[in-house]
């Protein structure tokens, strides 16, 4: 992947997209790209976990991830004292995790484009739902084999401050709120930056949630 990639992202919308943020090189916030989709997205949401319910994943060291996870597609992201992996099956339900959702792929692929990465073929999905008291520390997305495409991220729900750093896991960090709609994408250089998710905006007496779909191309 070479920087001219990069150049003019907007010269690739396919989405009619009122504004691009960038976080740093290959890195990109598309304001409002998924916001025609949100209730489709989302019905295809809830079509997942009825197949492939909501857990709380252990990390290695043993303790319960505040974020709900399920998976779609090839291949799901799992997490238990094993350690971080890529898996075909469901380890709850011993099926293989439903598949990919058309609407998923191909918003994928079009805010992939956008970013100025052609041909995001996403084999996995992972889909978190974050209470109010939900946070996601500091990681890389690293355990995907190929680290030469890009990451999708889509924002439902509730509003919240993504934490954006840099290649060390020190490096300083920025806050970006993310609005429902909004798509972060981000690869070649910036592909292994350490990211998160600092807090989600509501009040506690809403029953609202914030959702989020992690699109990878994992194998
Ligand atoms: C993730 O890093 O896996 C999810 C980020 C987010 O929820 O926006
Ligand atoms: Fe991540």
């Amino acid at each position: 992947m070479t920087l001219d990639l990069f150049a003019s992202p907007r010269d690739t919308a396919c989405h009619d997209s009122p504004h691009i943020d960038e976080l740093g090189p290959g890195a990109f916030v598309l304001r409002g790209f998924a916001q025609s989709q949100l209730t489709v997205l989302q019905s295809n949401i809830d079509a997942v976990v009825a197949q492939a319910p909501w857990r709380h994943w252990l990390t290695p060291g043993g303790k319960r991830m505040s974020v709900a996870m399920t998976n779609c597609g090839d291949v799901g992201w799992i997490s238990d004292r094993q350690g971080y992996r890529y898996g075909t099956h469901d380890p709850l339900t011993a099926q293989p995790w439903p598949s990919m959702p058309d609407a998923f792929a191909t918003l994928a692929r079009h805010a992939a484009e956008t970013a100025g990465y052609r041909d995001f073929a996403p084999d996995a999905c992972l889909i978190n739902r974050y209470t109010l008291d939900a946070r996601l520390t500091l990681h890389q997305d690293r355990d995907e084999r190929e680290l030469g495409a890009p990451i999708v991220s889509v924002s439902l729900g509730l509003p919240a401050i993504f934490l954006w750093g840099g290649l060390q896991r020190s490096d300083r960090t920025r806050r970006v709120r993310l609005a429902p709609g909004d798509v972060v994408v981000w690869g070649g250089p910036s592909r292994l930056v350490y990211h998160g998710i600092a807090s989600v905006e509501g009040s506690f007496d809403a029953q609202a949630v914030r959702y989020n779909l992690t699109l990878r191309k994992a194998q």
